[in-house]
């Protein structure tokens, strides 16, 4: 059988990684796996290829940046080449990033099933580019393996068939969960106590007030608290763009790699971001979590986790940064499946799926 994984963005490659493995350690699979390119910077890309053990990409479609449309249709152009030629018996799709909805689409036009790794996350916020692509691609997959059940019951809820969606767990926290003793120090040497930061979202780092209020309120942090913000290209274009001078105590710095960025999660008095990965990884390590955004597609992070959504508050994020540095925290629960097994569920899953379409 030969399935080919569908990668491009940096939450793409702590996903595939151990569903790849999982796959080369069974046999009767062939793999083939397509990087799309829409993440191409060494510190967004390579760097996690070397340190997860990825084999390189066989196709690199080499898109890059664009605006939405552009970066969704030159994936599917550049995609349908590969996918014709190759005809894969399954395509692999992962998280909510436009390479995934754009490679979906492909296949579902060529008759080519799909399997949706992280299926059924749902903020419920259209606003957000990634609700479009996860709603979409949740309709055209085969297969929806999910993280949590919340998943499951959106699923449901939006009419896909039962038999297609399966609780499989969480891909990201097996990558954790196997990188945990390999976490590795940055050069520079670490504050006794840090905040860690990561925006990147467009609704906090396009709009230029919305973004000199987050960073101003970040460097009130600072005098207190060393903050370490590693900085998505996103986000320093935009930082460049309104020409803000951090304070001493407020590190910028370029992206960092998973091993080094999983080393300051596990070392961080608390964690300020809007990503939705590491609203999973705070989880997983019970560190304090402040979301800076209305909505979370991660409920499970809130209800069971160490996750606190700020909503767009810069106000209550400094009080909770306080609450979270004065030792003041929900300690959390780690979610059911999130075991470091999710990608040998999937093998399981996807190996029933395809040998019950060659029985029939
Ligand atoms: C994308 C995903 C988002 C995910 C994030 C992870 C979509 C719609 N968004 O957002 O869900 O959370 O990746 O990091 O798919 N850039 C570089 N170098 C790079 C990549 C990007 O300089 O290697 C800059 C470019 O100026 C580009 C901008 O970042 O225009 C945004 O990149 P893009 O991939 O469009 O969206 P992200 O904000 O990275
Ligand atoms: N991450 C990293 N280096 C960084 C920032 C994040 O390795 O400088 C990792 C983080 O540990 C997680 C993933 O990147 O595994 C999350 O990706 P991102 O925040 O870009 O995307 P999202 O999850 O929001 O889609």
């Amino acid at each position: 059988m030969k399935l080919l994984h569908v990668v491009g963005a940096r939450p793409n490659f702590m996903k595939v990684a151990p569903v790849h493995a999982a796959f080369a350690r069974t046999p009767g699979f062939s793999q083939v796996l397509v990087h799309t390119g829409q993440h191409y910077d060494a510190n967004m890309s390579d760097v996690f290829f070397q340190e997860l053990g990825i084999p390189a990409p066989d196709v690199n479609l080499n898109v890059g940046s664009g605006t939405h449309a552009q970066q969704t249709a030159e994936v599917m152009a550049r995609f349908e080449e590969v996918v014709t030629t190759d005809r894969p018996d399954m395509v692999l799709v992962y998280g909510d990033v436009n390479s995934t909805v754009a490679a979906a689409l492909v296949c579902a036009k060529l008759l080519i099933p799909v399997a949706h790794v992280e299926a059924g996350l749902r903020s419920r916020d259209r606003t957000m580019p990634e609700e479009v692509n996860r709603l979409l691609t949740d309709q055209l997959a085969d297969l929806l393996l999910t993280p949590s059940s919340d998943g499951d019951e959106n699923l449901k809820n939006e009419g896909r068939p039962a038999e297609a969606i399966h609780f499989v767990g969480n891909v990201m926290i097996d990558t954790l969960v196997r990188s945990l003793s390999l976490s590795k120090p940055p050069q520079s040497e670490l504050p006794p106590r840090f905040a860690l930061v990561t925006l990147h979202r467009p609704s906090n780092v396009d709009d230029p007030a919305g973004l000199r209020e987050l960073l101003s309120a970040l460097a009130d942090v600072a005098t207190g608290t060393d903050v370490l913000f590693p900085v998505h290209p996103r986000t320093r274009k935009q930082i460049a763009e309104i020409g803000f001078s951090a304070p001493p105590g407020l590190r910028l710095l370029e992206p960092v790699g998973y091993l080094q960025f999983l080393y300051l999660q596990q070392r961080a008095a608390v964690v300020v971001t809007d990503s939705g990965g590491i609203q999973e990884e705070t989880t997983y390590l019970r560190v304090p979590c402040v979301t800076m955004r209305e909505n979370t597609e991660r409920p499970i992070t809130v209800t069971v986790g160490t996750n606190v959504l700020a909503g767009k508050d810069v106000k209550r994020m400094r009080e909770l940064v306080g609450q979270a540095l004065s030792g003041d925290w929900k300690k959390g629960e780690i979610p059911p499946l999130w075991d470091g097994k999710a990608g040998e569920r999937i093998v399981e899953v996807v190996r029933s799926y395809l040998s019950s379409r060659t029985a029939s």
